[in-house]
């Protein structure tokens, strides 16, 4: 059972606020110096992005678009390499560099299938930027061009992430007590 206090249900910090700060600093400069030139265009895949996008957009110094998604996975088990797509994209992406901002890359089935999909709409480029990368549990073969933090094979809650729909707005990145899976 969740308790009251956020805090009490976290075992271990992972990375406290001003690590991730550090991160989104390091992460914007490095897309600022990549995009210069070019129509970038960040897409965020809802909900556990919602953070990291908010901080990475305001590190990058340049004139850029941002559009929301809202996709699920569907199909038997985890290994189904399809999304459904909740809320689609308002822009058209013809012609512009993509940038799909994502919280945690852990199967990659998700990112695999999107990837696929909006590579059908033509933009010019399309490339991925997620704030945590779990590689020990790939199983598509996704890459992503920018990574904030590799994290071992432990659920993490806390900057966007979430378990059972909360945690999201803990400021730092943490490990959840087992106790609060159990019941
Ligand atoms: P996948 O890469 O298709 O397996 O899906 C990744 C999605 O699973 C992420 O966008 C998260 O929503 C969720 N997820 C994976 N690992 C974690 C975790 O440790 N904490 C919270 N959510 C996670
Ligand atoms: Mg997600």
């Amino acid at each position: 059972m969740a308790s009251e206090h956020m805090a009490e249900d976290i075992s271990r910090i992972l990375l406290t606020e001003e690590q991730i700060q550090e991160i989104v600093t390091r992460v914007g400069q490095q897309i600022t110096e990549t995009y210069r030139g070019k129509h970038l265009v960040l897409v965020s895949v809802l909900k556990g992005s919602v953070v990291w996008m908010a901080d990475l957009m305001r590190a990058i110094d340049l004139p850029v678009e941002i559009d929301f998604m809202v996709v699920s996975s569907y199909g038997k088990g985890t290994t189904s390499g399809h999304v459904k797509i909740i809320k689609d994209l308002d822009l058209d992406l013809s012609g512009l560099d993509l940038l799909i901002v994502e919280d945690i890359l852990d199967t990659g089935n998700t990112l695999h299938s999107l990837m696929q999909l909006l590579s059908t709409r033509n933009p010019r480029s399309i490339k991925i930027c997620t704030f945590l990368d779990k590689p020990e549990r790939r199983v598509a073969p996704v890459t992503a061009d920018y990574v904030g933090a590799i994290v071992p094979d432990e659920f993490v809650v806390g900057y966007g992430l979430d378990y059972d729909q909360k945690y999201r707005n803990l400021p730092y990145l943490g490990v959840l007590k087992p106790e609060v899976y159990g019941d």
